[in-house]
């Protein structure tokens, strides 16, 4: 590279803060992680309010928050996904349970209505206020209206709660309740598009009625929505970005797959080929095929199976840290390939294999084929703070997060108590526990000999955290801030604009808060 003399202050900025190209070629040889880096602030024109986070990952898949949520067993379900969708983002349910299961969790995500409540508690005709005042005693139930409906889920009428009353017991749930042609009711299929809004004004009109019944074509409850939860929601809108849809208007939701073998060891294109269709039935909007190695004959030919049986479906591939593997997943019609090997805040793969690339060198090199091959990037793993997300966005089109994620209330499994503090499981698909309960073959060994086999992953705990919409909040306000910094308005500017600098050690110490006594961590 040419030297050059700085004559001017555009030069020396350009001489000591590099564009990533010249960056990483002078690095070349060795591998950098996101505390190598710090990107440099430039003249910017943004406020970090005007940051506009819209990602194409594949065509038709459009993503509103640049965060993918980790196909893991203690990571992403149909809760997890239904806030990653509501917050712009998307979800990859994982595949360590049964195939049926799976289907259910998506089929949750796609007819997911926010604020409706689907499966109301109703009571039969045939009930006295006695037996609502001990259902209401024995669930702790902090609402006591309710819908009565027939046998056949038709619609008769509604208990209001002034009528639930010891007094009223030996009365018949009939005798009290509101009739049918009394009871306020719209149809499912006139919520339209916006089914909030539908709601919001429905209670408006109507003063004094608290609870909206949403019905079918046969009059049949199909689910209802209450003021309270139509006002916490309009309330907290303003607040969120704008969550991620498909052209139907339902929620996103990606399913992540493995590369199923047959006894002679080939891939088993009709068990795989079978559930993606099942998947796609349901509405899915993206499928991965998530494996720890994908440059890989079997990750390839499970992907050109699924692209040549389902043209249009977005397919995510990986994980891959290198340039050929990007063009290999590529040219077997994968539209985004997920970028990591041993980031993982749970990974022992470098450890116990040797093997694996420091994220951010990934990224790059990843990033130089994928622009190539026109297919979108995910970095996945080792993001640990918002800062991350912005480094990682200088190459990829969004993050995974696991461990930002686990300790979230949607995350699937049970809060546990030790010594006063709240934690829930979080655990690497590879260790042991995980590969037992199914996800052996992610990693290319027998289920039955997962004990035996090298485990690539630890099984953890992550302190109990906020719920899904404040973690991811306090992402995306890092991300502004960033883009902000860098006078970015849009993520391919953010991308053009990254300079980056090599930081030591001691540079890392001045980076986070240092020679003071913390009393309250920045996100408390
Ligand atoms: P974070 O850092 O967000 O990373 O916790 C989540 C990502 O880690 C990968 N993953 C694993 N990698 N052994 C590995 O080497 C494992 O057991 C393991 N489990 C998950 C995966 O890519 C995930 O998205």
């Amino acid at each position: 590279m040419e030297a050059l003399t700085p004559t001017s202050p555009a030069d020396l900025d350009r001489m000591f803060y590099r564009p990533s190209d010249e960056f990483f070629s002078s690095n070349a040889g060795q591998a950098l992680t996101y505390d190598d880096v710090s990107l440099a602030t430039l003249y910017s024109e943004i406020l970090p309010r005007d940051a506009d986070f819209e990602t194409e990952l594949a065509p038709g898949l459009l993503l509103r928050l640049p965060v993918v949520s980790a196909d893991m067993d203690t990571v992403t379900e149909s809760r997890m996904a239904i806030a990653l969708a509501l917050n712009g983002g998307l979800g990859l349910i994982h595949y360590n349970m049964p195939a049926r299961q799976q289907l259910s969790e998506v089929s949750r995500v796609k007819n997911h209505v926010h604020g409706l409540i689907r499966e109301p508690i109703k009571l039969a005709p045939e009930q006295r206020i006695g037996d609502v005042l001990a259902l209401i005693e024995e669930k702790k139930f902090s609402f006591s209206t309710f819908p009565v409906v027939d046998g056949e889920g038709v619609l008769l009428g509604l208990l209001p709660g002034h009528c639930v009353r010891p007094r009223f017991a030996p009365r018949g749930v009939t005798e009290a309740m509101i009739p049918r042609t009394a009871v306020l009711t719209i149809r499912e299929d006139e919520l339209g598009d916006d089914p909030i809004t539908r709601a919001d004004r429905f209670f408006t009109e109507n003063i004094g009625i608290h609870k909206l019944l949403v019905v079918d074509a046969s009059d049949r409850l199909r689910g209802l929505f209450t003021l309270s939860d139509i006002e916490r929601i309009t309330q907290e809108r303003s607040l969120r970005t704008k969550p991620a849809r498909d052209g139907k208007f339902r929620l996103v939701c990606g399913a992540a797959v493995g590369a199923p073998r047959d006894a002679s060891g080939e891939l088993d294109r009709a068990v795989l080929l079978d559930h993606v269709g099942a998947l796609v039935e349901r509405g899915l909007d993206a499928v991965a095929v998530s494996t720890a190695h994908g440059h890989t004959r079997g990750v390839g030919d499970a992907v050109r199976a699924i692209r040549s049986a389902f043209p249009t479906l977005p397919i995510i591939a990986g994980n891959v840290t290198s340039a050929s593997g990007v063009e290999f997943l590529a040219s077997c019609g994968a539209n985004t390939v997920k970028v990591g090997q041993g980031p993982g805040s749970i990974c022992t793969t470098r450890v116990v294999a040797g093997v694996g690339i420091p994220q951010l060198t990934a990224l790059y090199v990843c990033s130089k084929a994928a622009a190539g091959c026109g297919v979108a990037l995910l970095a996945d793993g080792g993001i640990t703070k918002s800062g991350d997300i912005v480094k990682a966005l200088a190459f990829a089109n969004a993050v995974v997060c696991g461990s930002l994620l686990a300790g979230c209330p949607e995350a699937p499994g049970q809060i546990m108590e030790i010594n006063g503090k709240f934690f829930k499981q979080y655990r690497g698909m590879g260790s042991h526990a995980a590969m037992k309960a199914g996800s052996a073959a992610r990693y290319g060994h027998a289920k039955d000999s997962a004990q035996k086999s090298a485990a690539e992953g630890v099984e953890a705990l992550k302190e109990v955290s906020a719920p899904a919409d404040i973690v991811l909040a306090q992402l995306a306000g890092g991300l502004q801030s960033g883009m902000g910094y860098l006078g970015a308005r849009t993520l391919p500017e953010l991308r053009n604009n990254a300079r980056f600098v090599r930081i030591t050690a001691a540079g890392m110490r001045e980076s986070v808060p240092h020679d003071i006594i913390e009393v309250k961590t920045g996100n408390s």
